[in-house]
């Protein structure tokens, strides 16, 4: 921690002249997390803060698309985002063009998109999910057939807990959670019978199977508040245990976890840079933003 005192001060002194604060997501480094983020949470928690942010600059610790959704909210606020390169393999795995081919094939079939897509995405859409609210929006559709994009775990997951929909999905994969194999975790619980596994619901579906609980980010964490189990693998980015364990000593993160490459790409350094140049601005054309907030806010809207 003391290596990083220097930035973590400069940071906050920044934050209180620029009228700025931190929404950072789960996954940022402890550093981050406790040092100079002024709220934290899961891609739901955090578009539904940004929408309610009165500061002038937002500075987004996650990556792009979050930054995205926090102009489409709030689009009089300046949003900052330290590194523009923090993209997502799910959001880089479908364009607007590929919607359309699905809705050709599936005529009359509402979109869902997971909020992580590009605004062009979601200005396609008819609603937003996350991986909080998924199952939810999709048993909300008035329609038998429902096109989820572009996760296909998350889809084929909430398939399972929505059974009388007939989902249909975009072939993208998150390349963390991807990883993962049932076969890792079996074995793991061989060694570690009472280990608690907690997996989020990009996994392919075998591997949630596989676990004791499956839910967004945030809902892991308050999964293990509330279980405080002796050990816990938590089937994700591995930030998520560091970001935890201070606050949960009885509890033993056991088990392989894997780095979001994009997620690792915000750090202090550039947080600081990105303050005090004021750097990296996200802009969304107008166009765009306006028909992107409308799946957005439906999400909301239906999450309530
Ligand atoms: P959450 O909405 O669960 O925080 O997930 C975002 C994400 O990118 C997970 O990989
Ligand atoms: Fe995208 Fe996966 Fe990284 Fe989340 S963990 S930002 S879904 S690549």
């Amino acid at each position: 921690w003391a290596i990083h005192a220097p930035y973590v001060e400069a940071i906050n002194r920044l934050k209180a002249e620029r009228n700025a604060v931190i929404l950072a997501h789960n996954y940022m480094t402890p550093e981050i997390y406790h040092g100079v983020a002024d709220f934290v949470g899961d891609s739901l928690q955090l578009a539904i803060r940004a929408s309610e942010v009165d500061a002038e600059v937002i500075v987004q610790c996650g990556v792009h698309f979050m930054a995205e959704t926090s102009k489409i909210l709030n689009p009089a606020k300046t949003v900052l985002i330290p590194d523009r390169e923090a993209g997502c393999s799910l959001a880089e795995s479908v364009t607007p063009a590929d919607i359309e081919a699905m809705r050709v094939r599936h005529p009359g079939a509402p979109v869902v998109t997971y909020v992580n897509t590009s605004a062009e995405v979601k200005a396609v859409s008819d609603v937003c999910c996350t991986s909080s609210n998924a199952a939810q929006i999709v048993a909300a559709m008035e329609s038998e057939t429902v096109i989820m994009a572009p996760d296909k775990h998350l889809a084929r997951n909430v398939a399972k807990q929505v059974p009388h929909k007939n989902i249909v999905w975009w072939d993208g994969a998150c390349v963390v959670h991807e990883r993962f194999t049932a076969a890792d975790l079996r074995q793991f619980r061989e060694g570690r019978p009472d280990a608690l596994i907690i997996a989020h619901p990009e996994c392919p579906t075998d591997v949630v199977a596989e676990a004791d609980f499956s839910g967004s980010t945030s809902g892991i964490i308050d999964f293990v508040r509330r279980e405080r189990p002796r050990e816990a693998m938590l089937v994700t980015e591995c930030s998520m245990a560091s970001n935890i364990s201070d606050e949960l000593p009885e509890v033993e993160f056991v088990g392989p976890c894997n780095m979001c490459p994009y997620m690792k790409t915000i750090t202090l350094e550039k947080i600081l840079w990105s303050l005090h140049a004021m750097e990296g601005a996200v802009e969304v054309p107008a166009g765009i933003a306006a028909k992107a907030r409308l799946p957005i806010e439906r999400m909301i809207a239906l999450s309530r």
